[in-house]
């Protein structure tokens, strides 16, 4: 029997890996911050899937709420076989704009959080010898674009870093590499997205999918749809200059790329 645990579970991203791991017959660890909606969803999934579902409310911009996280990752005595790292959100605006508290509880989420919980989880499942991690970045990743995109550069990179000194062990890690999603994320950060033409917009149930192939495959960076595919391969041979250049209009105050992403 494989238990998942998916942190950010109660909303888009993060409740689709919980649909469809609990579809496919894992246990499950919820983790957010809402219990009502963690409560309402593991009943659900027990419910439609006859799955074990435990709830492990948590604030992962607070230190001990996380490190309660990373416990239960590294129980051996109730094993996780796959941790999805997901949580996140992102702030409307630009780096400079925010107070840094704002900045430094993003940074929290999106690096600390998945920097605290891969370790965790590399070294119980290489104690094992089998397991996966999956850590949600972005395509943002490979762009310039505020304290975001650094914190999914970091994400990518530290995902690539661990994947190498797991080589061999059985244990996989996957940078999932989402471009524009639909989900409560942008709603959240109170940005108006409605200028962005529907083509460049992923579903999460297609995302998810592709991405538990992915990791399937051992994929160490998985971006999704062909779109985004070639938008991270240009972005990979494009002079830094000119990426920097055209990120340079994420750091206009509420602009589209002023998501973050
Ligand atoms: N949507 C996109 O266009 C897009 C594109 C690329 C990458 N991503 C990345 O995908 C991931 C999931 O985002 P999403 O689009 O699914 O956003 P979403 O629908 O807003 O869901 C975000 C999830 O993160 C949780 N969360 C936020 N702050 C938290 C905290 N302090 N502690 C614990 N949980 C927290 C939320 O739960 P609670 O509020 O219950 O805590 C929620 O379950 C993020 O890492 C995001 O950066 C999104």
């Amino acid at each position: 029997m494989t238990t998942s645990l998916v942190t950010g579970a109660t909303a888009g991203i993060g409740r689709e890996f919980a649909l469809q791991l609990a579809a496919r017959g894992d246990d499950l660890v919820l983790v957010a911050r809402d219990l009502a909606r963690l409560e309402a969803l593991a009943a659900e999934l027990r419910a439609a899937h006859g799955v074990d579902v435990e709830v492990l409310p948590a604030d992962l911009t607070d230190r001990r709420a996380l490190g309660a996280v990373a416990e239960r990752v590294a129980s051996t005595e109730r094993p996780v076989d796959l941790v999805v790292n997901n949580a996140g959100f992102s702030l409307k605006g630009s780096f400079l704009e925010h107070d840094i508290t704002q900045e430094e509880a993003q940074f929290d989420v999106l690096a600390r959080a998945v920097l605290v919980l891969s370790h965790a989880a590399g070294r119980a499942m290489r104690e094992r010898g089998r397991g996966a991690i999956v850590n949600v970045s972005s395509v943002a990743s490979f762009i310039a674009s505020g304290a975001y995109s650094a914190s999914k550069s970091y994400v990518t990179v530290l995902s690539e870093g661990l994947a190498s000194e797991l080589a061999g062990s059985g244990v996989t890690v996957t940078a999932l590499c989402p471009g524009f999603t639909h989900t409560e994320f942008h709603q959240r950060a109170d940005v108006d997205m409605s200028r962005l033409p529907e083509f460049v917009w992923l579903d999460a149930p297609r995302l998810v999918r592709d991405a538990l192939a992915d990791v399937a495959k051992g994929k160490v960076v998985s971006v999704p749809s062909p779109l985004y595919k070639a938008a991270v391969a240009a972005l990979r041979v494009i002079p830094r200059p000119l990426v920097r250049a055209t990120s340079r209009s994420a750091h206009r105050p509420s602009s589209v790329a002023g998501t973050g992403r």
